[in-house]
C-alpha cells in the first residue's frame, strides 16, 4: 500500500538515491551526486514542507521536489523535480502526489505553481495537464564549444565582485526561468564566476558562469551597447580562463536576438522544455 507525506523528515541522501533511480531511464543523462543535489536544492530554495514523497514499504518511490519564493506579493512554488521509480510507474502516482499536496499549498495561500517539462516527455506532460497545468512559454537549451574570436582590444573583461542586480536586470529582454533567476544565482554565488565589460567606466555587459557544470546562467548586454562584440568578448573570456565547452539551458524562445547569438556560435539547440503554470 502506497502512502504520501511531505519531505521534512526525509534526508537528502535518500532523495538523491530515489531521484537517480527515477531518472535512470530519462531521455537525457541526469544523475546527481549528494553534493550536486545539495547545491541544486540550495539554489532553487527547496521547501520540504511543500514537497511530496510517495512511499512503498517505507521506501521513497516517488517525489515532487517543491521550492518556494515570494516575489512582489506573489507566493510561488516551483517544481524542481518529479519522479517515480520505474517499478512503480503506471499507477498515476504523480496525480496522487498532486492530489495530496495541492490542498496544503492552497491552505498556505500559495498563488501559483510552476514547472518545466521536456516537450516530448509524454507521461509527465499528460500528468501535469490532468492536474490543470497550462503551458506558458517554450524554453530552448543550447550546447556547444566556444570558438576562438578576435576581439577589439578596447573591450576589457573583468571579474565583478559587488553586484548591482537592478543594473544587470535592466539589460534583460526576457525573464529567466527559476533556475537562472537572480535569486537562484545569489543562493550559490560562492560557486559561480561573474564577468563584466566596462565602457568609459560604465558597466555595459556581464555573464554569470558555472565552471563545474560549464553552464552560462545569465548573459546580457545593455540595449545601447549591443552589436559591438561585447557578448563575444565575454564568452572569449570564459574560453580563455575556463572551458571551451559550454551549455545554456531554458532560454525563453521569444528572446530571438540572444538565440541568434548562440546559433551564430554554432551551438546546437538540442532540447526544448515547456514552462507550465497552475494558478491556485
Ligand atoms: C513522469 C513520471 C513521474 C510519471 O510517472 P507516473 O505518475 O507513474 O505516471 P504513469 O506511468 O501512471 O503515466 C501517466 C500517464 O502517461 C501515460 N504514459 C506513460 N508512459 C507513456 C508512454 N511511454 N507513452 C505514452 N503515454 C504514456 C500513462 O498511460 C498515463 O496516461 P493516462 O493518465 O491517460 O492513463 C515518470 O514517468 C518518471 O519518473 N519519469 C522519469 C523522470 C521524469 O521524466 N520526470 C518528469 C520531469 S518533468
Amino acid at each position: 500500500m502506497l502512502h504520501f507525506s511531505t519531505l521534512e523528515n526525509i534526508d537528502i541522501s535518500e532523495i538523491t538515491d530515489t531521484f537517480n533511480e527515477a531518472f535512470s531511464d530519462y531521455s537525457i543523462p541526469l544523475q546527481l551526486n549528494y553534493e550536486q543535489m545539495q547545491t541544486k536544492l540550495r539554489a532553487e530554495d527547496y521547501a520540504p514542507e511543500y514537497s511530496v514523497g510517495s512511499f512503498y514499504q517505507n521506501k521513497l518511490v516517488g517525489f515532487i521536489l517543491h521550492c518556494y519564493r515570494e516575489e512582489k506579493g506573489i507566493k510561488r512554488v516551483y517544481n524542481g523535480g518529479t519522479g517515480v521509480i520505474p517499478s512503480q510507474r503506471g499507477q498515476h502516482i504523480t496525480l496522487g502526489m498532486y492530489d495530496y499536496i495541492l490542498p496544503q499549498l492552497k491552505e498556505a495561500s500559495i498563488n501559483q505553481v510552476i514547472l518545466e517539462v521536456l516537450e516530448n516527455n509524454v507521461p509527465a506532460k499528460k500528468s501535469y495537464e490532468k492536474v490543470g497545468f497550462k503551458t506558458t512559454r517554450r524554453l530552448r537549451s543550447y550546447f556547444g564549444q566556444i570558438q576562438e574570436h578576435s576581439t577589439t582590444n578596447d573591450i576589457q573583461v573583468e571579474s565583478l565582485n559587488n553586484i548591482d542586480w537592478d543594473l544587470l536586470e535592466s539589460f534583460w529582454s526576457i525573464q529567466p526561468n527559476w533556475q537562472n533567476a537572480s535569486q537562484s544565482i545569489r543562493n550559490i554565488l560562492d560557486k559561480l564566476l561573474v564577468y563584466a565589460v566596462y565602457r568609459k567606466k560604465e558597466l555595459v555587459g556581464y555573464t554569470i558562469y558555472n565552471s563545474a557544470s560549464k553552464r552560462i546562467h545569465q548573459i546580457a548586454v545593455s540595449t545601447k551597447s549591443r552589436h559591438q562584440g561585447i557578448a563575444k568578448a565575454l564568452i572569449n573570456h570564459i574560453r580563455q580562463h575556463n572551458n571551451h565547452d559550454v551549455n545554456i539551458i531554458n532560454v525563453d524562445e521569444q528572446d530571438t536576438s540572444t538565440l541568434n547569438f548562440f546559433e551564430q556560435q554554432g551551438w546546437e539547440n538540442k532540447i526544448n522544455l515547456l514552462e507550465m503554470k497552475l494558478d491556485l
